[in-house]
């Protein structure tokens, strides 16, 4: 086990290249199965979590290849081997391998996915599509039993807008017979990443990036080669790593209409930042932040995934700002770690009240998940000292070299290997 050390202080400057996206890529390497040839994805994260999912395509007898960010998928021997336990439980993206295997062999056995504890996450509206389109589905000692004699195209309206149950329905019904309508979709541009490498393999899909999404079933998917969409979180998490700590960064290789609603909060709070068809500038460090009240929304509203790490930087502007989560009303974790730094939040219900204004110190704190972490590396870069952070793991299940990037704009951060006590301790409080 290890802990992530940043000493704070230290100017940020420079440019660093943003990654592939983990959302999108979580679904683009289930969605491999259904082609009957090679599928060769490109721009892939370093991030432990594609290592997982390569390996459950292995398991169910497929030939991958990880050289590099480029991921090869040979699928010609797979077949419905049943997934109950094991790496299955490791990542909550895992539940696209329902999708995906119900669309190719028409059954699946998948255990219930793990990932982070944000509170519930439910996966109804996965369930509900899957049943619409002809499948029976059954939960069986945490496992889901899928199967179907014959998938038949349906309208299926979400209750929830929901990015996984949307890109979960279309790996299933892309090879259904007949049309799919989903109505009230999710409009992510990872759905749209996704919507292209099936088009790119045959698929007929019409309205992704809408809120109505057309499927038109066809009988076979071919192999084909994709390049990942940038990861606008890894890029929204340096952008407020910038605002925080940066003399001037250019974040590079992301699509700057991805982030319009960070930057727009970021703009509000008095951060100057350029863009340009490809990168965002965010310059000079701006000590006389301005508090702002943000509300986490669907896309393209502001994203969940940046409300943690937004958060930190909120502790150092002027006022008092109200977070609110509307997705996930628990994705509140790193609260109490702010707080061990000297951050003055309260929470109550689904929001969070910041009282900005005065320097962190560094603390040894815990990274609950993958966005807790990015809210604590930004809160470590700003404060007085050194802060220690644990639960690295969280972090590099979605953050492609994360020290490497910061180092290389001036911040000092490094690993160390916890040690026996340190070990029980965190595994005694987790
Ligand atoms: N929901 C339901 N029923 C469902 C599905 C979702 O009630 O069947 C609810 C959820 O509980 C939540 C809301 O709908 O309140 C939205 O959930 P959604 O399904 O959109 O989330 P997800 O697909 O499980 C993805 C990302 C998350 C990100 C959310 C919201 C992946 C692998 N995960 O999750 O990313 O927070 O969309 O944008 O794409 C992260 O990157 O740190 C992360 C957690």
């Amino acid at each position: 086990m290890e802990k992530l050390l940043i000493e704070g202080g230290h100017l940020l400057e420079g440019t660093v290249p943003i990654s592939g996206a983990k959302n999108s890529a979580v679904a683009l390497i289930p969605a491999g199965i259904l082609a009957d040839s090679t599928v060769t994805i490109d721009n892939l994260p370093d991030i432990s979590d594609v290592g997982i999912l390569a390996e459950l395509l292995e398991e169910i007898g497929g030939k991958t290849e990880l050289d590099g960010d480029t991921l090869t998928i040979h699928p010609e021997n797979m077949f419905a081997m049943p997934l109950p336990n094991g790496h299955v439980k490791k990542l909550r993206a895992s539940y696209y391998m329902m999708g995906a295997m119900l669309g190719k062999f028409k059954k699946a056995v998948i255990g219930l996915p793990g990932g982070c504890n944000l509170g519930p996450r439910p996966i109804d509206q996965h369930i509900k599509g899957f049943e619409a389109l002809g499948a029976k589905v059954t939960n069986e000692q945490g496992a889901i039993y899928l199967q179907a004699d014959e998938l038949t195209g349906a309208r299926i309206y979400l209750d929830v807008v929901s990015v996984g149950a949307t890109i979960n329905i279309m790996l299933a019904a892309v090879k259904a017979k007949g049309r799919t309508v989903i109505e009230n979709a999710a409009k992510e541009p990872e759905i749209i990443d996704v919507a292209t490498l099936l088009s790119n393999m045959g698929a007929k899909i019409k309205g992704a990036g809408t809120n109505v999404i057309r499927i038109d079933g066809v009988e076979h998917l071919s192999g084909c080669r994709h390049s990942i969409i940038p990861d606008r979180i890894e890029a929204g998490t340096f952008m407020l790593a910038a605002a925080a700590m940066g003399r001037s960064v250019i974040i590079d290789n992301i699509i700057p209409y991805h982030l319009e609603s960070l930057t727009a909060k970021l703009r509000e709070m008095g951060v100057r930042i350029e863009t340009n068809d490809d990168q965002v500038f965010i310059h000079g460090a701006n000590s006389d932040l301005t508090a702002v009240d943000v509300k986490t929304l669907v896309y393209p509203g502001f994203p969940t995934d940046l409300q943690q790490p937004f958060t930190s930087l909120l502790t150092k502007a002027q006022g008092s700002s109200m977070v609110t989560d509307t997705i996930y009303n628990a994705r509140f974790k790193h609260i109490d770690e702010l707080r061990r730094m000297g951050a003055d939040i309260k929470v109550e219900g689904r929001s969070a009240l910041v009282n900005g204004g005065k320097r962190l110190e560094g603390a040894r704190v815990r990274a609950s998940d993958l966005r807790a972490g990015a809210a604590l590396v930004i809160a470590g870069l700003m404060a007085n000292g050194v802060t220690e952070i644990t639960g690295v793991e969280h972090i590099d299940r979605g953050y492609s070299n994360l020290e490497e990037k910061l180092k290389n704009l001036g911040a000092t951060v490094w690993r160390e290997t916890l040690d026996t006590k340190e070990e029980e301790e965190v595994k005694s409080s987790s």
